[in-house]
């Protein structure tokens, strides 16, 4: 796929293989995000859905906002992620059509690097969490827009949020940050 560039809906299936979870489970992805049953979760750049009915069985008494791009891939994510607690909504990741101070986590998968700006989608997640909500970014240098953990460190802290813990190798990273707890006025 291009590098920077938008992962086309015509391949959402490879998302999907079956021998992808061999190299990144999605239940141990999602279990090192510590989703409590109550969150709300928000998926960025959701796709297919490969990670949305772990996260959404996580969070089973809460809610998850699955969002893409792109309709397309919504509709083929639709099948896999049919549950009363998963809503799918088909906008851009940094414009987010959600209220401040409402998403307990973010939750975002090989996805950062396709935006032409990935500083606002990370402003756009600090928005939109709750005080000491958090931001999970999982990472892999299979995908060819793969991020170093040390350029989303600077770029996730210059918004103000605190890296609380990584897992995984620096080539296939979970790494979660914080929100403060008190918000400047
Ligand atoms: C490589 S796929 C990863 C999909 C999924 N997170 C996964 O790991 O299987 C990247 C996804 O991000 C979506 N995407 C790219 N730019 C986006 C944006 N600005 N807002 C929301 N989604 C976006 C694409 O449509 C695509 O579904």
């Amino acid at each position: 796929m291009g590098k920077g560039k938008v992962f086309p809906a015509s391949s959402a299936r490879s998302l999907v293989n079956p021998m992808r979870r061999l190299v990144q489970s999605p239940r141990r992805t999602v279990k090192a995000c510590t989703i409590r049953q109550s969150d709300v979760v928000l998926e960025l750049g959701c796709g297919p859905g490969y990670f949305t009915p772990s996260i959404a069985e996580a969070a089973w008494r809460g809610h998850v906002v699955a969002l893409d791009l792109q309709p397309e891939m919504l509709e083929f994510a639709l099948p896999r992620v049919h549950g009363p607690n998963v809503s799918l909504v088909a906008a851009s990741a940094d414009q987010l059509p959600i209220r401040s101070s409402t998403i307990d986590i973010a939750f975002v998968a090989t996805v950062l690097g396709e935006l032409p700006v990935p500083a606002r989608l990370v402003e756009e997640v600090e928005r939109v969490l709750v005080p000491h909500g958090r931001l999970c970014v999982v990472e892999t240098r299979r995908d060819s827009d793969f991020i170093p953990l040390g350029r989303l460190e600077s770029m996730v802290e210059e918004v103000g949020l605190a890296m609380v813990y990584r897992q995984g190798p620096p080539w296939q990273y979970v790494a979660c940050f914080e929100r403060p707890g008190t918000v400047d006025p």
